[in-house]
């Protein structure tokens, strides 16, 4: 059994894209720049997007975050979106979700110019993706292959399991892994028999959010198992959605949390926003 290290590959990844940076800011006089909406006092949005501002900032990427209390209406936020489309040196635009309750979040995130959505939240980029089109692909699922692919691990051919059906997750998660031509089972919170899905699996990768939701007998020998889940235990330790311990006894691959999934989502933003630069200037 073989650690996938996230931490450290997304390290490299992140050094990458600050020399990437140098070289836009000197041959080309571009700096990219990425706007960040957070709303609310929501401790876990604090904390991420804190992580994102300081990644932009180590990799020299402008970053701003406009912070906007729970109580904020539907127009106020419509209306930082449209200065922040027509903001020429905003590349990147991210809406930490999820928005409280009064706000209608899809509205929000279709207004985000498609160019911009560093996210990849927009529909017109996940048609794209979809389709199989080059566009903006979620920072979580992106990351996601970029560690199998670090790994030498080929989707073709293979059987995967995505547990988890979100559009920021499993979804987009769904779309690369056919793209990449696996034959891909989607499972979800009314699937009927989950072992039998994810037992089959050469691929497994979960993210809902439930600790402990996938245990050895549920995973083929030899599985690669991806956890994207990060869920905080009573004890205050951190654990993904899979029994980390039993399963790594049985699996050829497996991501730890923290220290998995987790920082690669950082550098694929930071990722996504050069690319978001380079393709606007
Ligand atoms: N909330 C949970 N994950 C994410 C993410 O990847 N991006 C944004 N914008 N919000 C999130």
């Amino acid at each position: 059994m073989q650690i996938i290290d996230g931490k450290n590959l997304a390290k490299k990844i992140r050094e990458e894209v600050a020399e990437e940076v140098e070289l836009l800011k000197k041959d080309r006089d571009i700096t990219p720049g990425l706007a960040v909406v957070l709303v609310g006092d929501d401790p876990a949005s604090h904390a991420y997007v804190k992580m994102k501002a300081r990644a932009c900032k180590e990799a020299g990427i402008y970053s701003i975050t406009h912070e906007m209390p729970e109580t904020i209406s539907q127009s106020e936020i419509e209306e930082t979106i449209a200065m922040m489309n027509k903001n020429p040196n905003i590349d990147g635009i991210l809406v930490q979700l999820p928005l409280p309750p009064h706000i209608d979040t899809t509205k929000i995130l279709e207004l985000i110019d498609p160019k911009k959505d560093v996210d990849g939240f927009h529909p017109y980029n996940f048609g794209r993706l979809m389709t199989g089109l080059d566009g903006f692909v979620p920072c979580t699922p992106l990351g996601v292959m970029e560690m199998l692919g670090a790994y030498d691990i080929d989707p073709k051919g293979k059987d995967a399991c995505v547990v988890g059906a979100s559009n920021i997750v499993g979804k987009p998660m769904a779309a690369l892994l056919l793209n990449a031509f696996a034959t891909v089972d989607v499972c979800h919170i009314h699937t009927k028999d989950l072992a039998a899905h994810t037992s089959r699996a050469d691929i497994l990768i979960v993210g809902v959010g439930k600790a402990g939701l996938v245990t050895e007998e549920m995973v083929k020998d030899g599985a690669v198992v991806i956890d994207i889940g990060i869920n905080r235990l009573e004890d205050g330790s951190l654990a993904g959605d899979v029994d980390f311990e039993g399963v790594a006894s049985k699996c050829s691959y497996i991501t730890p949390v923290p220290g998995g999934v987790g920082p690669m989502t950082i550098a694929m933003l930071l990722k996504n926003t050069i690319k978001a630069a380079k393709e606007r200037k």
